[in-house]
């Protein structure tokens, strides 16, 4: 029996005027469905999958434009759709889908101090003894944890004939490098036979004192050193993560029409740490070692992602621009240059909005430490104060839930348990000095969870003060397409097409 209509209309007027206010009430009863400033999602989103969902695995999509551009399928590193073949030197690895926030939030952690290293470089002989030594690191003993520099892969070739690596990407770094024979000092467990430059016709060691050469300084914060007259590079990512070698130059194969001859990269021949059982990364930091320099006759240092939610492997990695600048629904923000951090890509973010309120943050909290866009980082860290003003505010909207467990750097957690369904503010990112860039963070990105519905987490951390490094972490960039246009020095965000 349907109510009477004067009822229907009171229900309707007061969803209406709800929809500022009840949201902080507590009667989202009557919110069934999103509105402008609230997702409404299931509880069951939150939790990591247990499977590869066989509907959407190998599907990729480049988004939206004629699609001339090639697109790069993109994993997450534990997505259970990466299911390695065979690792070739350690036949019996750790279940690497196992997805731990605690193990998320250290490797955020180890991934944090790379960046700030970055940022204040020290000589310190570093090459010197990773070439040296067999180095052991604090991180590779222990059992059933499978670490990642960043959490996001893709497939290249490499060689002549070719080979394919399934290597890590990072906006936050330059050079490309993959393990190499021979071993001299240690390589990690990799799926794919390691890049055997004997067995390679276009492979060459790039000299010392050559302008290629000169550009490992900028490129890894480590001045470079001659071995023999080859040019030897170290990089380290923090926590004894590193990579060690020769820089060489040999064929990319991006897609069978995109070959790079002559690219520039590291054969590593001492490598250890969170690479998981990658071959190693594809450097698309905005230097000049970058693959996004690289390539740029190319792609004319045009790139843009959309990073998959942890089930899906529809993300993709696309280089060119694809008629996607076009795209109405991409807003663009301006890449602050920034000579502390070369490979880095610095934004100007200016404020914060949650379920639709302007949070008064003073916007030269941000600009002090500089606020950088980072594939490798997982969860957004916010000066002190305007993380604070985040949490705050979030907490106020979020008052009708019961609160669950702090973890780690985490402090905003709920315990949802026995909910089905919960209403979650908005939370939106604003640059530029007018404030007029908003990017609005999806459904998937504001909430992390444990792995179980007692502890779901704010996905948002404070830095220690207000004068630290800020980022604009991968959790928070899920789902979005994320827009890098060298050229024209900006950086662009629209809804992406991918899961
Ligand atoms: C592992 O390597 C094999 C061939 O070496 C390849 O077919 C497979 O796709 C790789 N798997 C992953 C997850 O990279
Ligand atoms: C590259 O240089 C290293 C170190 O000098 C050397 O061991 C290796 O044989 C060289 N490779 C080629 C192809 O020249
Ligand atoms: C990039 O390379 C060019 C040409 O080798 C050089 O002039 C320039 O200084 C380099 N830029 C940086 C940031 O190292
Ligand atoms: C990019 O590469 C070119 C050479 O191909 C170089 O001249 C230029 O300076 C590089 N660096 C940047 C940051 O564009
Ligand atoms: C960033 O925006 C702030 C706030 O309006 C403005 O004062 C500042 O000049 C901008 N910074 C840059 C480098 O554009
Ligand atoms: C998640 O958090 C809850 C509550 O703090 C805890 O009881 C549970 O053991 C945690 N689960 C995992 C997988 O860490």
């Amino acid at each position: 029996m349907a109510p009477p209509v004067f009822f229907q209309s009171f229900c309707f007027l007061l969803l209406i005027t709800c929809v500022h206010h009840c949201v902080s009430h507590g009667e989202e009863v009557l919110l069934r469905k999103s509105n402008q400033h609230t997702h409404v999602m299931r509880v069951s989103s939150l939790l990591p999958p247990s499977d590869c969902s066989t509907s959407t695995k190998g599907q990729h999509s480049s988004g939206p434009g004629p699609k001339k551009s090639p697109s790069l399928q993109i994993l997450h590193k534990r997505s259970p759709c990466l299911r390695p073949q065979k690792a070739q030197t350690q036949p019996k690895t750790p279940h690497p889908h196992h997805f731990s926030l605690e193990q998320t939030l250290l490797q955020d952690q180890i991934r944090l101090n790379y960046l700030q290293n970055q940022l204040s470089p020290k000589s310190n002989n570093l090459q010197k003894q990773l070439l040296k030594k067999k180095t052991t690191s604090s991180l590779k003993s222990r059992p059933g944890v499978l670490y990642a520099i960043t959490s996001y892969v893709v497939q290249i070739g490499l060689g002549t004939p070719k080979s394919d690596f399934t290597v890590t990407f990072d906006t936050g770094s330059d050079l490309t490098w993959v393990q190499c024979e021979p071993c001299v000092g240690h390589c990690h467990p990799q799926n794919e036979t390691l890049f055997a430059p004997t067995h390679s016709t276009t492979y060459s060691n790039i000299t010392c004192l050559t302008s290629e050469c000169d550009q490992i300084f900028k490129a890894t914060g480590d001045p470079a050193r001659c071995y023999s007259s080859t040019c030897g590079y170290g990089i380290q990512y923090g926590d004894g993560s590193f990579s060690a070698g020769f820089l060489a130059s040999e064929t990319l194969t991006v897609t069978p029409t995109d070959i790079f001859p002559n690219f520039l990269f590291g054969c590593g021949q001492n490598n250890d740490g969170l690479f998981g059982t990658t071959a190693g990364l594809l450097g698309l930091g905005r230097g000049n070692l970058s693959f996004i320099n690289q390539s740029a006759k190319k792609y004319n240092r045009f790139f843009y992602y959309c990073l998959p939610i942890l089930s899906s492997s529809t993300g993709y990695l696309t280089f060119g621009d694809n008629g996607i600048s076009g795209d109405k629904n991409v807003k663009f923000t301006k890449m602050i240059p920034d000579p502390r951090g070369p490979p880095f890509y610095f934004l100007n973010l200016t404020g914060l909005s949650v379920g639709g309120h302007k949070l008064g943050i003073t916007p030269s909290v941000f600009s002090t430490g500089g606020v950088i866009i980072d594939s490798g980082t997982v969860i957004t860290r916010l000066p002190k104060s305007a993380y604070a003003a985040l949490r705050s505010e979030f907490r106020r909207l979020m008052s009708r839930y019961k609160l669950g467990n702090p973890l780690s750097v985490l402090d905003t957690c709920y315990d949802f348990s026995g909910q089905s369904e919960i209403s979650v503010p908005k939370i939106v990112l604003l640059f530029g000095e007018r404030f007029d860039v908003e990017v609005e963070v999806d459904s998937s990105g504001v909430l992390i969870s444990n792995g179980t519905l007692s502890q779901v987490c704010l996905a948002f951390a404070g830095t220690r003060d207000d004068g630290g490094l800020n980022v604009v972490g991968s959790w928070q960039q899920q789902k979005l397409n994320v827009v890098y246009d060298l050229g024209k020095q900006r950086v662009g965000f629209g809804p992406g097409v991918c899961g």
